[in-house]
């Protein structure tokens, strides 16, 4: 169905771990901990997604390389950081334990906060051949907005705050385009300035793809919650439950936030239909996230 997606995960996978070989061990406890959990598993879904949006708009694929690498590092210091005891509380991630169990909370707080400047400093670093230095720059400013108060942090805060609470659709749709939607549009955004695409009208019909894509992978994040099991998933099944999230199943019901789900890929292919490239892989990639089992 994503003839690329193995491949992709792969070549980022490899390219992380020769990043991380080559740091010094200034501390070895911690250099295993960011090891651990940035290579053993997850989906690369959003390093994906840099290489899907820029090879159909002709980036070089080597200038992907970076940008995709330093997502997947800032995205997995959010799950080490996500599951912490301050935060959902969770002792399952990627099918192993979380890094504060496998380590301790001190060292799982550090893994994350060496991951999230990794992933400024591969971004910097990275021996772009096409990407003009503007375009470098805009990807820096990109991922700190994206993953700050602005984007990931604000909305995980939001997630905190309305734990054991209530909240309308509107907020709920807000938290969620911030804490899981705001990486995605960033990773979309990076495929874009890494490729010689410089009409504008193109991004808007990507970011609207990627609010949709967004929004619809938290949504169908929420339903694996109450519908899949632990083994499969490779976290806690029901944590959402037991910790009284506020998630569209909760607000909605399971039908309606399926509903919303299907709505709303529907809306993204919708949105693809603009853009003079070949999009059927951003297209399949849009019914994968809401027909993933994990
Ligand atoms: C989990 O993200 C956290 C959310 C933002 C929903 P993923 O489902 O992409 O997790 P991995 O990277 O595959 O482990
Ligand atoms: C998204 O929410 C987490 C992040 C933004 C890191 P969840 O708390 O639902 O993610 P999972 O279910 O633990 O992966
Ligand atoms: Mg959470
Ligand atoms: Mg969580
Ligand atoms: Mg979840």
């Amino acid at each position: 169905m994503l003839p690329n997606l193995a491949a992709d995960q792969l070549r980022v996978g490899q390219l992380m771990a020769s990043l991380l070989a080559k740091l010094p061990i200034t501390d070895l406890r911690l250099h295993q901990a960011m090891q651990y959990s940035l290579l053993l598993g997850g989906k690369r879904l959003r390093p994906f997604l840099v290489y899907s949006v820029g090879r159909m708009l002709g980036a070089t694929v080597t200038d992907l390389d970076g940008p995709a690498a330093a997502i997947e590092c800032l995205h997995t210091y959010s799950l080490i950081h996500d599951d912490l005891p301050a935060m959902d509380d969770d002792d399952l991630r990627r099918g192993q334990p979380t890094c504060h169990k496998a380590f301790d909370e001190a060292t799982a707080i550090l893994a994350g906060d060496a991951l999230q400047t990794l992933a400024f400093e591969i971004l910097t670093q990275h021996p772009y051949t096409a990407v003009p230095t503007d375009r470098q720059l805009t990807l820096v400013r990109e991922l700190a907005r994206h993953s700050g108060y602005q984007g990931m942090c604000g909305g995980q805060a939001i997630d905190l705050a309305h734990t054991n609470k209530t909240m309308s659709l509107a907020g709920l749709e807000q938290m969620h385009q911030l804490k899981t939607g705001a990486l995605i549009c960033c990773a979309i955004q990076f495929g874009w300035l890494c490729s010689p695409d410089e009409n504008p009208a193109h991004l808007k019909a990507l970011l609207q793809y990627a609010q949709a894509i967004g929004l619809a992978f938290q949504v169908q994040d929420d339903i694996l919650d109450i519908e899949s099991d632990t083994a499969t998933l490779g976290k806690p099944q029901g944590s959402d439950l037991q910790a009284n999230k506020v998630t569209y199943p909760a607000l909605l019901g399971l039908a309606a936030a399926k509903q919303k789900a299907a709505d709303l890929i529907d809306e993204a292919r919708q949105a693809l239909q603009t853009l003079p490239y070949d999009t059927t892989e951003l297209a399949e990639l849009a019914s994968y996230v809401i027909a993933r089992k994990f």
